[in-house]
């Protein structure tokens, strides 16, 4: 198949989360499975570079959007291993100093994207069968399809995906971006209530207009038909419930796997584990906090977001880290409440909690095989990757069961020796310390510790099981179109 797929991240070039993760590992899999992938990403001024190799492969796309208009030109990176990544190149829009902006061309940023993606695919003669879109980013892409490209023959295959990783994105922009949306002469298209409220919502036009749409897990496909976890979509996902799936990300077990990580400083192996005590006294000596070998340390990985749930951490956290021997270290940036949290810790608890603020892949790797547990509180989780990269690690996940961590965290039962980590139910203080304090009980029982671990090093949630679901979803779109 031949197959389009946009995003705004891709791991190791640009990444702020898991989409980028998923946007790596998972055209890397199409790729190995004989698909022609073409993935297209904006040029930012932070891509990272490295260990690239760059071809400017097109030049002077023309694209006009209500009064303004772009030069842009597309340069192709590869990397061994990793599928070729086309780069929008649009210096007036993408440079700037983050991914993500509030400027006030924030919706031009990513139509450019939308449009240079298809415009290229003419350039390149290339014909898409499957046309993968990545959040509210794209999300008019299947509308713009619909309106711009209808004459051309090189889409009559093109099935447009739209994959959900997260609901609450929605890119949500006043009415007068209508103008420049590039199709506003179909105006009668777009959501008429909220047009007239003066709303325009990316994110809705391609839940309305997509051929398929995809969420990261299972149980969060469900979750976002509900009005709980809608996030005021989910009428619009139960009208179209019959098009919407959940499947599971995989893990890139070529990037996160104890046994060859280059950015741990011992390596183990779910036979051999003895590498971890390494790993865990240099995590220790890294965030400045004395070392016990039977002190158990919890890790956290994350943007500081409310999805994530430190806020209810923070109303436990005291009390438990004067209450019990343990220690917490945590990666994270985002939110200036968040970041505030952590470092209040640090200063009331200097030999218990480490913190270190800002974005480390390096650190990020010496966390999960460093720490015995990890936690991820999150209020709802689309999917999560870190849960299943700490069971590869033998770290134990502690988590909310929501979304994709329910799907890849199973409560441990000691009548079967059963399950890979703490998940709590109810999300509030008592949750959280209840699954906190179990996860603590549970590191002084070295037996029933160690089936823990291993169970977690067992599991498997590779792209060659997860990426053949996507290709079997490709195939049922292609052949209802
Ligand atoms: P989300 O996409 O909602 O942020 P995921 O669990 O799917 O959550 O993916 C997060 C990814 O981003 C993981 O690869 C994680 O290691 C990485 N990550 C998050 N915050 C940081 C950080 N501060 N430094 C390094 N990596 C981070
Ligand atoms: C989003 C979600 C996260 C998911 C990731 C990749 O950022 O918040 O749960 O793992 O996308 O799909």
């Amino acid at each position: 198949m031949n197959i389009l797929y946009v995003t705004s991240e891709v791991a190791r070039y640009a990444k702020t989360g898991g989409l980028a993760d998923v946007s790596a590992a998972l055209p890397a899999y199409l790729g190995r499975a004989g698909h022609d992938v073409r993935v297209f990403l904006p040029y930012y001024s932070r891509v990272d570079e490295r260990g690239t190799t760059l071809e400017v492969v097109l030049r002077d796309i023309d694209i006009r959007l209500g009064n303004h208009r772009y030069e842009v030109a597309i340069v192709r990176a590869s990397r061994p291993g990793d599928a070729p990544v086309h780069l929008v190149h649009c210096p007036a829009l993408y440079r700037r100093a983050a991914l993500y902006t509030g400027d006030p061309d924030e919706h031009l940023r990513f139509l450019v994207l939308t449009r240079a993606a298809l415009e290229a695919c003419g350039r390149m003669q290339f014909a898409p069968d499957v046309i993968h879109a990545n959040d509210w980013q794209t999300g008019l892409l299947p509308l713009t399809l619909k309106v711009r490209y209808s004459w051309d023959r090189l889409f009559d295959r093109a099935a447009t995906l739209l994959a959900i990783h997260n609901l609450n994105y929605q890119g949500i922009f006043g009415a007068d971006v209508l103008a420049d949306t590039g199709v506003s002469d179909a105006a009668h298209l777009f959501h008429q209530d909220q047009l007239r409220e003066g709303r325009l919502n990316f994110l809705l036009h391609g839940i309305l207009y997509a051929d398929g749409i995809v969420t990261v897990s299972p149980t969060y496909a469900r979750e976002i038909q509900t009005p709980d976890l809608g996030a005021e979509l989910d009428p619009f996902l139960r009208a179209r419930s019959t098009t919407v799936v959940g499947i599971l990300n995989g893990v890139d077990y070529t990037e996160w796997n104890p046994e060859h990580d280059p950015l741990i400083p011992a390596h183990y192996s779910a036979a051999d584990r003895s590498g971890k005590a390494i790993c865990k006294a240099a995590l220790t000596e890294r965030f400045g906090l004395p070392h016990g070998a039977d002190v158990p340390v919890i890790g956290i990985v994350s943007r500081l977001a409310g999805q994530k749930g430190f806020a209810l951490l923070g109303d436990v956290a005291p009390e438990l880290l004067r209450r019990h021997r343990f220690q917490l270290v945590v990666l994270g940036s985002g939110e200036a409440r968040f970041e505030q949290l952590f470092r209040d810790l640090a200063a009331a608890f200097p030999r218990q909690v480490g913190f270190h603020a800002g974005f480390s892949n390096e650190l990020a790797h010496m966390i999960e095989a460093g720490a015995d547990m990890f936690l991820m509180p999150s209020v709802y989780e689309p999917c999560g990757l870190n849960q299943m990269y700490s069971l590869r690690y033998g770290t134990v996940p502690i988590v909310h069961r929501t979304g994709g961590l329910a799907d890849t965290v199973q409560l441990w039962d000691p009548r079967d020796r059963s399950g890979t980590g703490v998940a709590f139910d109810h999300f509030t203080p008592e949750g959280l310390r209840w699954a906190i304090e179990a996860a603590l009980a549970l590191y002084r029982d070295p037996a029933a510790w160690r089936t823990l671990i291993e169970n977690g090093m067992a599991r498997n949630t590779s792209w060659d099981v997860q990426g053949k679901l996507y290709e079997e979803l490709y195939r049922r779109l292609t052949v209802t179109r």
